[in-house]
């Protein structure tokens, strides 16, 4: 397997940003798992199945169709044949992704596509179970988190209507892989830091813990 930065943290913490600008300057592949959480909530939307119906959406998981992949150092999603761009974030998906991501089979089926992703390269891949579930073993972990009014602010600045405070909440108490900061993650809070802020608050602790980037070497 290749090398691995699993990034964890609550809904609008930054991950994302931060992970893609980590990846673009390590030269890795980024990965957004929650879109592949995404992707299959609206394969359930579209399928006119109740997403708050748990034994519904474990009903009909296994023929819906999620597949991705990797392209220009990005992980891509794919529903119905069909990829997936802001139909990923619409008021819908908000509201429906956390009931759908605590069905266990869809968790099983999105663990699987995600692990295969470590195949293609060194990837940075951010989520809420990257670091206890998907890659326990991975060698640089990292929680962000970040105050819940700062975390509701940045997301109304993206023009975003999202229950920022109810998906935590059902993302951290639900029974499978929910929610929270793995053993040995570095936890970093974000709510004065920008993006390059916490991007090389990573790259610190990385480089102290021997970490040394292509092209770093001996520098
Ligand atoms: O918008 P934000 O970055 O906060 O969320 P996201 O990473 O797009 O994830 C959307 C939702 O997918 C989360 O609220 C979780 O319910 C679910 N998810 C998950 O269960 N496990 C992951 N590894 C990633 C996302």
């Amino acid at each position: 397997m290749n090398d691995v930065i699993a990034i964890d943290g609550p809904a609008a913490s930054g991950k994302s940003s931060v992970a893609r600008a980590l990846a673009a300057r390590l030269g890795w592949n980024f990965v957004n798992s929650g879109a592949v959480y995404r992707a299959f909530t609206w394969a359930v939307l579209q399928n006119g199945t109740d997403p708050a119906d748990e034994s519904a959406v474990e009903a009909v998981a296994g023929e819906l169709e999620v597949t991705g992949g990797l392209e220009d150092g990005e992980s891509w999603v794919a529903a119905r044949g069909a990829r997936l761009g802001p139909e990923l974030d619409a008021p819908e998906t908000n509201r429906a992704v956390s009931l759908v991501a605590r069905v266990p089979v869809i968790r099983e089926r999105a663990v699987e596509q995600l692990r295969g992703h470590a195949m293609s390269g060194p990837l940075v891949m951010e989520g809420r179970d990257i670091g206890t579930v998907v890659f326990p073993d991975a060698p640089w972990k990292f929680y962000i988190d970040a105050s819940e009014e700062v975390r509701q602010s940045r997301r109304a600045a993206q023009g975003l209507v999202d229950q920022v405070a109810e998906r935590d909440r059902v993302d951290s108490s639900r029974k499978t892989a929910p929610l929270a900061v793995a053993d040995g993650a570095v936890v970093i809070d974000s709510s004065n830091l920008d993006i390059n802020g916490v991007v090389a608050a990573i790259l610190d602790h990385m480089r102290a813990g021997g970490f040394v980037a292509a092209g770093e070497a001996g520098a």
